[in-house]
């Protein structure tokens, strides 16, 4: 009740519509919060848990092999692509919404998602009509005129990003994507010790901007339904979502896993579809699906008991990681938030802000509803379907001649011996993107490339080509630059040592 008084405290620093929404976010909040009162002890009892029954996550191929339907047409008239854009590029040094950040020849995040979007439509023209290029093209034109068969993508946006990603929004107004928008909600951040806000004014000066957080993906499924445009999308007959994380470039729409949930009968409708691959050690830490209660459920490893943890990274027992691409039924999240039935694990994220305070804030994951839907299913997926950027390294990876770019999507070049992909890591001289740009006169040759280790002041002239195993170290004060043109193959360079 001290938490109800200090909300109403806020609202009355504000009038007008920023009041309305506020009040709108602050019902979120304290449902929230007060489930986080009631939690006692971990979310999960680790004796509980098995493994998933064998059909309730279906290998890809085994989908992909009942080939494409007739009507494709009618299955994406039924869909709508959903980006995850609330998160910010700080992690990569780069002031703004993370979606507008340049991946690949110029393009952004976002500029790739809106070109994948665009092309599905030849993809399907391509694999009904015919390929010759002016039947292809007449078939295109006559498709939007006489089916509108375009697919929608929403934009989920937090406050942190939604100004700037509408002014960019406009660039676009000649592309064959419609976009909506809409914002997810914004919740206070709680002092750690009292449990109460540690803001004082809904306003969002420099003062007050870290009392406030986008309290995660799983907000997705309120603040659609709050918003209006998910009745808006149900009334046009669309049926399902296609989510994901906008710095997944290799979250694309996959025609066969849409022709999959559209094609259950009746009675059997899946609701869900996670997107799952299979872990190597580099991704220990992400979610896994687990059987838990009769039902499959994401397991995030912030859920897991501390003595468990070891086991729970293992590869040969938890398998495989959502990647965080995700099929959803428009009609059930309408259903599950009238009922209010969507109790989603809750992920204390605990912080230090700029001033030394301790503060936690409550958020929720998008994956971990999968349990509240009927007939949810797994599928696991090639891996070229999470091809996440979170840092530089993964930057320099999709920028180099190891992927080619076509119509918005990345593909591995077919002149890559191993389909794998070469573990780099970069130094903390380029974290930032600003930096890591100019330490570059080209992105280097990797084609060959195993392994890459940078650390300190390292610079790389043009056309340089690494292959193999290189370890690059300059060690404080020294600069090492690599020549143009330099061909490094198995090769460690540091301080003095020259190549
Ligand atoms: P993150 O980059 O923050 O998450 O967001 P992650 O490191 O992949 O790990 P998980 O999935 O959170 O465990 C992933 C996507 O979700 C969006 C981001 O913009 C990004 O596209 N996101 C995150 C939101 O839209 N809102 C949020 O509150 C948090």
């Amino acid at each position: 009740s001290s938490m109800h008084a200090e909300l109403e405290k806020l609202l009355d620093t504000t009038t007008g519509n920023e009041r309305e929404v506020s009040r709108k976010d602050f019902e979120g909040f304290k449902n929230l919060f007060h489930r986080f009162l009631q939690v006692k002890g971990p979310s999960v009892e680790w004796i509980k848990i098995q493994r998933p029954p064998e059909d309730s996550i279906q290998p890809y191929d085994k989908i992909a092999a009942r080939g494409l339907p007739d009507n494709v047409a009618d299955c994406l008239n039924k869909l709508v692509v959903v980006k995850l854009n609330g998160g910010l590029g700080t992690s990569m040094g780069c002031k703004g919404p993370k979606s507008l950040i340049s991946v690949r020849n110029e393009n952004t995040f976002l500029d790739l998602t809106v070109q994948q979007i665009e092309t599905e439509f030849s993809v399907f023209n391509h694999k009904k009509k015919s390929s010759s290029f002016s039947l292809l093209f007449q078939a295109r034109r006559h498709l939007n005129k006489t089916y509108n068969t375009d697919v929608p993508l929403v934009l989920m946006n937090s406050f942190n990003t939604d100004e700037d990603t509408k002014k960019i929004l406009q660039k676009y107004t000649h592309h064959r994507v419609k976009i909506h928008t809409f914002n997810q909600s914004r919740y206070p951040r709680i002092n750690k010790e009292s449990l109460l806000p540690v803001s004082t004014n809904l306003s969002m000066n420099s003062q007050n901007s870290e009392g406030w957080y986008p309290p995660g993906h799983g907000d997705i499924y309120a603040s659609f339904y709050n918003s209006g445009l998910l009745e808006q999308l149900i009334a046009q007959g669309k049926e399902y979502i296609f989510v994901s994380n906008i710095d997944n470039l290799g979250a694309t729409v996959d025609l066969h896993i849409l022709h999959h949930l559209v094609s259950q009968p009746n009675g059997k409708r899946c609701e869900f579809i996670m997107e799952v691959t299979d872990k190597t050690r580099a991704d220990v830490k992400g979610g896994t699906l687990i059987q838990y209660e009769g039902k499959l459920r994401l397991l995030e490893i912030a859920q897991v008991p501390k003595a468990h943890v070891d086991e729970f990274k293992s590869v040969s027992k938890f398998k495989i990681f959502n990647t965080n691409n995700l099929w959803i039924s428009l009609a059930a999240i309408k259903r599950l938030q009238e009922q209010k039935a969507m109790d989603l694990e809750i992920i204390v994220n605990a912080k230090t802000l700029d001033g030394g305070l301790n503060v936690i804030q409550l958020e929720t994951a998008v994956g971990a509803a999968i349990k509240c839907f009927d007939n949810a299913l797994g599928i696991n997926v090639p891996r070229s379907r999470f091809l996440p950027v979170k840092t530089t390294s993964d930057l320099l990876l999709v920028m180099s001649n190891l992927y080619s770019l076509e119509a918005g999507s990345l593909t591995m070049s077919p002149k890559r011996e191993f389909p794998t992909t070469p573990h780099v890591k970069l130094g903390s001289s380029f974290t930032k993107v600003q930096e890591y740009i100019t330490r570059f006169e080209s992105i280097p040759d990797m084609l060959e490339l195993d392994h890459l280790t940078v650390s300190g002041d390292v610079t790389f002239g043009k056309n340089v080509s690494l292959k193999g195993t290189v370890i690059i170290i300059a060690n404080h004060g020294d600069r090492i630059d690599i020549p143009a043109g330099s061909m490094l193959e198995n090769k460690i360079v540091s301080g003095n040592l020259r190549i």
